[in-house]
């Protein structure tokens, strides 16, 4: 078996079904649609009178987070409690990991209380996939950020967004992405979300995919993932629909990468006069935590274009049907999909 087989032999089970969420490369088109239509269920159910369901009565899910974390830390603990599940929030800091126990040996105590699933987020790099090699049988680990290279369920609530609002809710919305122009603009070198964006749009058959961002901010070889790089932010957004902002990742910038906050904002910063440039229907997204006046000005942030609140809101129906797809049952009014 290969390198990509083995990764999608641990995420998915003989069935093809979800048994962990590490990564969205290489999922199948059906599986991806699968879960914005659960998504699409748990959404309308949330914003009706019936936000509680049972689909997770008496599991277990453990939280663990090695980094800082807003939303989603506890979007996923929003998510896993309407779905009636039993949450732990493991404090790191406070946790025996800070007093030098490896995270193998940290797994295996928290499966000894029997938990079902654990949320993950580590500034390594493939720390959820080691979850999930020594993870025991029936345990899922869903990665919520792993260093720079996957954050899948924020990839999953980007392109939840991005159907919502330029395809409409369900199967027939999907085709949408064959007619965008979707730029990620900023720091992509850092960024686990653009790794999952990407992934995710292709996967799902977008037209065109272009980064923008100073040549230091770019990884190297990312034309090989099916995107165009650009380096001049008025010609990257000529024509775009959609326009992801990356937050500047100051955290994991060693050397010098950009020459100040400042000039970055005069050359790649999203303001309302380069809005004001942009196709009328654009929307402006960005992952969040925003650094204001930097990537994008404050009045774009909270502005009619911008999606960025309604992309914290659909993590929570996002993560409940990824939960949900692999611990409990569908949401009940979701459209059914063949499951290979
Ligand atoms: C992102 C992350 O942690 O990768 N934030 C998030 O999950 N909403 C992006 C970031 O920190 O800039």
């Amino acid at each position: 078996m290969n390198a990509p087989q083995r990764k999608q032999s641990l995420q998915l089970d003989a069935h093809g079904r979800l048994r962990h969420l590490l990564t969205l490369e290489g999922l199948p088109r059906e599986l991806l649609l699968q879960v914005l239509d659960e998504a699409e269920a748990h959404d309308k159910a949330l914003r009706g009178q019936r936000k509680k369901q049972d689909a997770l009565l008496g599991r277990t899910v453990i939280n663990l987070f090695f980094e800082p974390s807003t939303r989603t830390r506890t979007t996923f603990e929003l998510a896993a409690t309407r779905l009636s599940a039993d949450v732990l929030n493991l404090q790191v800091a406070a946790s025996s990991t800070s007093k030098g126990e490896t995270l193998f040996d940290t797994l295996k105590t928290l499966e000894a209380m029997q938990a079902d699933m654990f949320v993950i987020r580590h500034e390594s790099s493939g720390a959820a996939h080691f979850f999930a090699e020594h993870a025991a049988p029936g345990v899922a680990i869903l990665n919520a950020g792993d260093g720079r290279h996957a954050h899948p369920t924020q990839g999953l609530l980007d392109l939840f967004t991005i159907r919502r609002y330029k395809g409409g809710a369900g199967e027939s919305g999907s085709d949408c992405f064959a007619k965008l122009t979707v730029a990620i603009v900023g720091d992509v070198l850092h960024s686990r979300v653009a790794r999952s964006d990407i992934h995710g749009l292709r996967i799902l058959g977008t037209r065109e995919i272009r980064v923008i961002a100073p040549p230091t901010l770019i990884p190297a070889g990312i034309e090989d993932m099916g995107v165009k790089v650009f380096h001049d932010l008025e010609r990257g957004l000529d024509g775009v629909d959609v326009i992801m902002l990356l937050r500047l990742q100051k955290e994991r910038m060693l050397g010098a990468f950009l020459p100040s906050p400042g000039e970055f904002h005069r050359d790649f910063g999203l303001t309302r006069a380069r809005l004001a440039r942009l196709k009328p229907e654009a929307i402006v997204m960005h992952p969040g935590p925003i650094n204001r006046g930097v990537e994008i000005e404050g009045d774009v942030a909270y502005g009619p274009r911008s999606l960025i609140l309604q992309q914290v809101s659909h993590g929570i129906a996002v993560r409940m049907a990824v939960m949900s797809m692999i611990l409990g049952r569908p949401a009940e009014s979701a459209p059914r999909r063949s499951r290979r």
